[in-house]
């Protein structure tokens, strides 16, 4: 596949939609092994895990229901800022078993600062699941459940994730370009 041009950056083909499918299954596989005769509440986080929702959800059969909210906290490139949530949660979660749907995993601040607001609503459990994760760019501890790729600290987009506002759409991953390749 060719490289790609977003904004003022060259992306380059890293995950294909095969691969993530694949994934994507193997997930939803464990969660239906680990929730057998429990009833699940999805908790997508916009707006990166729209795709990995949606393709996740249809591979459950396991009972299960979804909703999404809004954090923010990520501005061009680097993630700053005060979290927020600009979407209010309005499903009750209380005794309720839930996983956190994540697109990627970064410093972690997103969810470390919202899983307090969370456990406030005194859910059964959570659990987390991020198709992608960065070890080495986290900075707060957030134990990962469900992760679909491990990779290098370097930015990604395409299949929900962007780069300001742009390459969601795509139904591969890419990767940033080194300037010097
Ligand atoms: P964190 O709070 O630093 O973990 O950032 C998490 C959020 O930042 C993710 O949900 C994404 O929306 C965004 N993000 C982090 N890394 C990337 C990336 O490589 N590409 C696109 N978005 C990213
Ligand atoms: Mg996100």
């Amino acid at each position: 596949m060719e490289d790609i041009r977003i904004h003022d950056k060259t992306f380059t083909t890293f995950i294909d939609r095969q691969e993530i499918q694949q994934r994507v299954q193997d997930i939803a596989a464990q969660i239906n092994h680990d929730y057998l005769n429990e009833k699940v509440l999805l908790l997508g986080i916009l707006n990166g895990c729209f795709m990995f929702a949606a393709d996740l959800f249809r591979c459950l059969t396991v009972e299960c229901e979804i909703s999404f909210i809004k954090l923010s906290s990520y501005q061009g490139m680097s993630s700053g800022g005060n979290v927020q949530t600009a979407i209010g949660l309005k499903e009750s979660l209380k005794d309720r078993h839930v996983i956190i749907l994540e697109d990627i995993i970064d410093t972690g601040k997103t969810l470390y600062s919202f899983l307090p607001e969370l456990h406030a609503h005194q859910p059964a459990s959570v659990k987390i699941a991020s198709l992608v994760i960065k070890p080495d760019a986290l900075k707060y501890p957030i134990h990962v459940d469900y992760s679909g790729f491990t990779i290098e600290n370097k930015f990604i987009l395409g299949y929900g994730l962007d780069y300001d506002g742009l390459g969601r759409n795509l139904p591969d991953i890419y990767i940033l370009k080194d300037p010097n390749s």
